[in-house]
């Protein structure tokens, strides 16, 4: 767990406070989303938690530690930590790469090997192709991808992750986010996310705390966001398109109606969100969509309205 305690930074002692005054809890194996303007304290915020940055004012506990009582380098052995430029190590192998940590913990050769490629694995690349390799032999996604495999190495119990999927182009980039869902499920981690995408941040976070001017606003699961924003700055950060956003919290499944044989004529997967439902609609200008599964079987439909009272 990670709790902040009425944390402030100030960069110089008579300067604004970059961070004021924020105090946030991310409990045990849940992702939190910090989001926000640029400058609005989101990096510092969570630089202050691994100790790259001191807080002039306030208490961090990670873990049950106070961050300020421990050794920094130690700390961060602990701590997962992905950034944007990903920061591989252009010299080294993506072996070594993603061996940096565990070698400094003392793990022998033989599981530091097994665990990176268990690790290549996770993160959905071929150990044999890529172990060899230079970071600059790498795509962007692929470089992100050994960005996070360093970071989960030593299986630490928290995860940094600072616009981890800025860098990559769209489609990649939603693709990615699947992905890192997926293996949280597997692995968990408290994770702190920070990021200026809402989607990404509704993707990925369980909770959502968006910032401004060095302060959280609004701490609140996605759904609460997009239906309840708590002021108008929220209202008007989240967007006018907040209620279609909301819809891909859901999917069909959470919506389709299984007792009334189906009229619909275009299809729609149990699996796909509400959104991409509502879009559906939109394109075969119909209010309702027969669900079919897989295996092409009728499972139900799912009508407008349905959508409309999620
Ligand atoms: N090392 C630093 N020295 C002085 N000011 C800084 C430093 N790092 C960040 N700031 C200032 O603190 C504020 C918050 O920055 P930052 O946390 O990087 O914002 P964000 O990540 O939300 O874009 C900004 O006004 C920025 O200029
Ligand atoms: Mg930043």
């Amino acid at each position: 767990m990670i709790n902040m305690e009425h944390v402030t930074k100030r960069f110089a002692a008579d300067g604004p406070a970059s961070v004021d005054d924020l105090s946030l809890v991310v409990p045990e194996g849940t992702t939190t989303a910090l989001i926000g303007p640029s400058g609005c304290g989101k990096t510092t915020t969570m630089r202050m938690i691994n100790r790259l940055i001191d807080p002039t004012e306030g208490k961090i506990i990670v873990n049950g530690e106070d961050v300020t009582k421990v050794d920094p380098v130690q700390l961060r052995r602990h701590i997962g930590y992905v950034i944007q430029q990903v920061g591989l190590f252009p010299h080294m192998t993506i072996a070594q790469n993603i061996a940096a940590v565990p070698k400094l913990l003392g793990w022998t050769e033989a599981k530091i090997t097994s665990r990176t490629e268990e690790l290549l694995d996770l993160v959905g690349l071929d150990p044999c192709e890529m172990l060899k390799r230079y970071p600059r032999q790498l795509s962007g996604g692929q470089r992100q991808r050994i960005g996070v495999a360093r970071a989960l190495a030593a299986d630490p119990p928290v995860l940094l992750m600072d616009e981890p999927f800025g860098a990559i182009d769209p489609i990649a980039r939603t693709r990615l986010q699947d992905e890192f869902r997926q293996i949280l499920r597997r692995v968990r981690k408290t994770v702190v996310l920070v990021t200026h995408d809402l989607d990404e941040a509704i993707r990925l976070g369980d909770r959502i705390a968006i910032m401004k001017s060095g302060k959280i606003v609004q701490y609140d699961t996605p759904d609460s966001v997009l239906s309840h924003p708590a002021d108008a700055f929220v209202e008007n950060f989240v967007g006018i398109d907040r209620a279609i956003k909301r819809l891909s919290l859901f999917t069909v499944h959470d919506a389709m109606n299984t007792t009334t044989p189906s009229t619909g004529v275009s299809t729609v997967a149990p699996t796909s969100s509400l959104r991409d439902a509502l879009a559906l609609m939109v394109a075969a200008n119909s209010d309702v969509l027969a669900v079919v599964d897989e295996s092409g079987a009728v499972k139900g439909q799912l009508t407008r309205d349905a959508i409309f009272a999620v």
